[in-house]
């Protein structure tokens, strides 16, 4: 399974800190097929040895047993090679096809890690210059567009040079091992099932926080905001996971049917629900971990009037037999209290309480994304007996049953890159996103965008190291739940 894997903005920042240190591990775990090559491509001046040297040193910085050791790094440093190409100049993309011609091989997959005002024109290269093969696979990053008509128009460009079969678009909260234990609980297993709707469920939250700022990305961060970098994307494709009903089988287009039906159920936003059901926020300065932080407008890159939303909380519905009435809450932020990502499903009280159950205290599975990856599940037991409860009420205490999956399955396990590369070269499309699906994630935002176009109210302020603004613990509040916090 000869492959050539040629990385576009190959000596960009996600090249070196995910996709680089991801395909090493698959190296490390022997899982790349053989006889692979993989290609950097950009705009400086290296040559193939050059380009390893800076590979080489970009991992001497890595900590732990995730650094390559000299002669392993040696080894892996054998596949890689640089050509360099201006993606703006056409005449270049021949230095390309010259190079992918030097050898046969059963794939080649361009993975597109550039700006996506890019993603149209080094498509028309490819074909311009040969490269759009049968063989070919091609893999773009997000963000795909920053709103619905600029994502239908890349999806054209690109759709106009390959088949939807070749092209592999990336939410890399797929490939989280989570992620696909979420789809194996589900469909995997029986137990679940039965609960797995209105009756039972009484509430759903997922939480993506991030104690984080916008980092070196204050540039970017600024035309993006949270509600394009997490929710459209991240956010909605794990509401999927949780909402979508059991696929027909399990191949690509059964899943993403399936995936685009919970879209297209989401229910439409009106004006009252924007006002009342979607919060933006923005981070003050405050104190993260114990360490003083800036606030927002303080970041590089930003400006000191900036009204880009660092926090969103959301609540939806889901118009379907299965899930009508209950609210699904979505919630995520920069410079929160803590780096979590959890999904929380609270099931409903029991119809009589004959124990007393703690007040304020339900049933409920936690999916734990990082920096746990498992499954919890929250009970009630009775607790060893105290004196004088043998007569009136028994107090019932909670408890969990906790599986810790890097416990269970420890070094074995494979990060969310690692992952999505093996599936790329692979040919298998189950963890990636379909572009009818895409569309329709950016049609549910886009009346958000609009709506907050025309508020002059801008974001709530919150303070750094803490949970969000206060509307946010406010609108849950209102329909009588809860954040939790607590986990
Ligand atoms: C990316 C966003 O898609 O996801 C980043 O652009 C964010 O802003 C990141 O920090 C979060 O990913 P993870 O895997 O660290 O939760």
């Amino acid at each position: 399974m000869a492959f050539d894997l040629v990385f576009f903005g190959g000596t960009g920042d996600l090249v070196w800190r995910k996709l680089m240190p991801a395909l090493f591990q698959a190296f490390r775990h022997d899982s790349l097929p053989e006889g692979g090559r993989i290609i950097g491509v950009g705009r400086d001046d290296l040559t193939d040895d050059q380009y390893r040297q800076q590979i080489q040193s970009r991992f001497e910085q890595v900590e732990g047993d995730k650094r390559p050791k000299p002669e392993e790094f040696a080894r892996f440093a054998s596949l890689l090679c640089y050509v360099r190409v201006d993606l703006s100049e056409p005449a270049a993309y021949a230095a390309l096809a010259q190079r992918l011609a030097e050898r046969e091989t059963d794939s080649v997959v361009m993975y597109l890690s550039t700006a996506p005002s890019l993603f149209t024109t080094v498509c028309e290269q490819l074909a311009a210059h040969g490269m759009n093969t049968p063989k070919t696979r091609i893999v773009l990053e997000k963000p795909l567009g920053h709103d619905l008509a600029s994502n239908r128009a890349i999806n054209h460009a690109v759709g106009l040079v390959f088949k939807e079969q070749q092209i592999f678009r990336i939410d890399h909260y797929l490939g989280k091992p989570a992620v696909q234990n979420l789809f194996a609980m589900r469909f995997g297993n029986a137990l679940f099932e039965p609960l797995w709707r209105r009756e039972h469920i009484a509430n759903i939250q997922i939480t993506m926080a991030e104690e984080l700022g916008v980092e070196k990305r204050g540039g970017f961060y600024e035309t993006t905001g949270a509600l394009r970098d997490m929710v459209q994307n991240h956010a909605l494709q794990l509401l999927c996971a949780i909402a979508m009903e059991p696929p027909i089988n399990a191949h690509a287009d059964a899943i993403r049917d399936e995936k685009l039906k919970v879209l297209r159920a989401l229910k439409r936003w009106t004006p009252e629900t924007l006002n009342q059901h979607v919060i933006r926020g923005q981070y003050n300065a405050g104190n993260v971990f114990g360490q003083a932080v800036p606030g927002y407008r303080s970041e590089a890159g930003v400006s000191p009037s900036s009204s880009t939303e660092t926090f969103v909380a959301l609540r939806t519905e889901i118009a379907n037999w299965r899930w009508a009435g209950v609210p699904f809450y979505i919630r995520t932020g920069k410079r929160m209290a803590a780096r979590e990502a959890y999904i929380e499903i609270n099931f409903r009280p029991t119809p009589h309480d004959i124990f007393q159950t703690p007040s304020g205290q339900v049933n409920k599975l936690v999916i734990h994304l990082q920096p746990k990856d498992g499954l919890e599940l929250h009970l009630f037991a009775q607790g060893p007996s105290k004196r004088g409860e043998g007569s009136g009420t028994t107090t019932l205490s909670p408890v969990h049953l906790d599986l810790d999956f890097d416990k269970r399955f420890g070094s074995q396990r494979v990060g969310a890159y690692e992952r999505l590369l093996l599936d790329v070269l692979d040919g298998r499309l189950n963890l990636f996103v379909r572009s009818d699906e895409q569309e329709e994630a950016w049609r549910w935002v886009e009346p958000i965008l609009q709506h907050w176009k025309n508020d002059p109210i801008g974001p709530r302020p919150y303070t750094a190291g803490t949970w969000g603004p206060s509307a946010s613990t406010a609108m849950i509040a209102r329909d009588g739940f809860c954040w939790s916090e607590e986990i």
